[in-house]
């Protein structure tokens, strides 16, 4: 096999997004859409891969500081040719280099496998039969069906306008070739710029065979040039992603009312209802159910788990057969053992929760240790937060905390102990036995009058 260089055009402005933000930057499926396209280039095991950068900058770069990449300024943007000119000290002249654009998030690393393996002694090109081909590039071919050229919209008579077969912008080719063609570029064209589609002619005249071949994934030839576009390949990102689960088995109530922006792996007989959000990497065990309206982002939710609808999950672990939510919140650190139980509107936060103990009703129970076996009645608060510092609260084995309890950190409540409700606990609370802290005594004050509004 050939060495292989990629370089990915990604300098453009993109005004049409009307973004601060450099257009490749922008996410489909929750990654850039540039991160797309390196992610293809990466399954294509190039030797190097060079991404041509310019507007935006740095920050482009920056988003990409973990990846193994090449980056090139093209400090001003003169056309596809120019791009390509900028890596021109960075090819290898024993490989070949395949050209991908960092604005085409779906390209299908099959079609570019298939061009690069062409590629050796020929130049190779993606094209596409377009029903509407305006803008696009076109693609000349001899009444025999020799490609001998790419003419542009711009530069194209009246009858080449007509030709629906467009360059993609993706081609393959041997890096001498394209080093020696490069060389040979002018401007000299409606647009001024240095056009990449006039190597076409140099191949023809140089007697290079030149092949176009021609997908039939129009999406993975899709460029994004507006936040129309973006919305759109979302959508068809979406669905692929929906259907690569349906396949395996995942039962999806609604398959466009899923969204995984990230990594979603699922067992066997997971099932997900309606409108749910998916982000970063998410892992589902055997027969876990997500009800509708969850968002789960970052999380292990371990076999026969049950998360009820409108709960909220970030960056936290769940054993086995568990029951979350209906309204539940779960906030980073989070770890719950096997059997645990979290009910509506209770939130929990660095909190970490051994085999079947429940909170389920209205609490918050942050930075805290709760053993197993444990029962957290409704209202029950952690209170955590001194105004300065985080304190831990431990609650061990066999708790049970009456309702409307507030247990003010650091505190540590003993095994087995019983807590009665409407108690606010700031010492140790020993193990066993019923520990009571509220007001002395039940009084009441029989001629009390509730206060009435004041008369304006
Ligand atoms: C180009 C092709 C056209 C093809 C179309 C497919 C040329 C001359 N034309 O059109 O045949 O049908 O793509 O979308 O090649 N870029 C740079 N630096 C530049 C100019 C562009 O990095 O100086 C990048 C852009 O960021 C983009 C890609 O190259 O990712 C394509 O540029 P764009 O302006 O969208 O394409 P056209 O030149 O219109
Ligand atoms: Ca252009």
């Amino acid at each position: 096999m050939s060495k292989l260089n990629i370089v990915i055009l990604a300098a453009g402005k993109g005004t049409r997004m009307h973004s601060n933000k450099p257009k490749v930057l922008h996410e489909v499926a929750g990654k850039p859409i540039l991160a797309h396209v390196i992610a293809c280039a990466k399954a294509l095991n190039a030797q190097k891969i060079i991404v041509i950068y310019g507007f935006g900058g740095e920050i482009v770069r920056e988003a990409f500081a973990h990846e193994d990449i090449t980056w090139v300024n093209q400090a001003e943007q003169h056309g596809t040719g120019h791009a390509v000119q900028q890596a021109v000290p960075y090819l290898d002249a024993d490989a070949n280099t395949l050209i991908l654009l960092g604005d085409v998030p779906l390209v299908d690393a099959g079609a570019c496998k298939s061009l690069t393996e062409q590629a050796n002694n020929k130049l190779v090109i993606l094209s596409f039969n377009k029903a509407d081909p305006t803008g696009y590039g076109r693609i000349i071919r001899t009444s025999t069906g020799e490609v001998i050229g790419i003419i542009e919209q711009k530069d194209a008579t009246e009858a080449q306008c007509k030709i629906v077969e467009v360059n993609t912008g993706i081609m393959a080719m041997p890096s001498a070739n394209l080093i020696k063609w490069l060389s040979r570029l002018t401007n000299n064209n409606a647009q001024k710029e240095y056009y990449l589609t006039d190597i076409v002619e140099f191949a023809v005249k140089d007697k290079v065979e030149v092949v176009a071949e021609i997908t039939s994934d129009e999406w993975s030839v899709t460029g994004i040039n507006s936040k129309l576009d973006l919305a759109q390949i979302e959508r068809v990102q979406q669905a692929r992603t929906a259907n690569k689960l349906l396949q395996q088995g995942v039962t999806l109530r609604d398959p466009a009312r899923l969204d995984v922006r990230g990594d979603l792996s699922c067992g066997r007989d997971v099932e997900i209802d309606v409108n749910c959000l998916f982000v970063g990497d998410v892992i589902l065990g055997d027969n876990v159910l997500v009800a509708a309206n969850c968002v789960i982002e970052n999380a292990v939710i371990a076999a026969g788990t049950q998360i009820l609808p409108f709960t909220h999950i970030v960056d936290a672990k769940i054993g086995e057969n568990c029951r979350i939510g209906p309204y539940a919140r779960l906030r980073p650190s989070t770890v719950l053992q096997s059997g645990v139980h979290i009910g509506n509107f209770v939130e929990l936060k660095n909190t970490q929760v051994d085999i079947g103990s429940n909170i389920n009703h209205l609490s918050y129970v942050g930075d805290t240790t709760v053993g197993k076996n444990v029962n957290i009645g409704a209202g029950t608060i952690t209170c955590n937060y001194d105004g300065a510092n985080k304190h831990r609260t431990v609650i061990e084995d066999g708790v049970f905390v009456g309702s409307d309890t507030q247990l003010i950190a650091p505190v540590t409540v003993g095994k087995d102990a019983t807590i009665a409700a409407g108690s606010t606990i700031s010492k140790v609370v020993p193990a066993g036995g019923l520990t009571v802290c509220r007001a002395k005594e039940q009084k009441t004050y029989p001629s009390w009058k509730r206060p009435q509004k004041t008369k304006k």
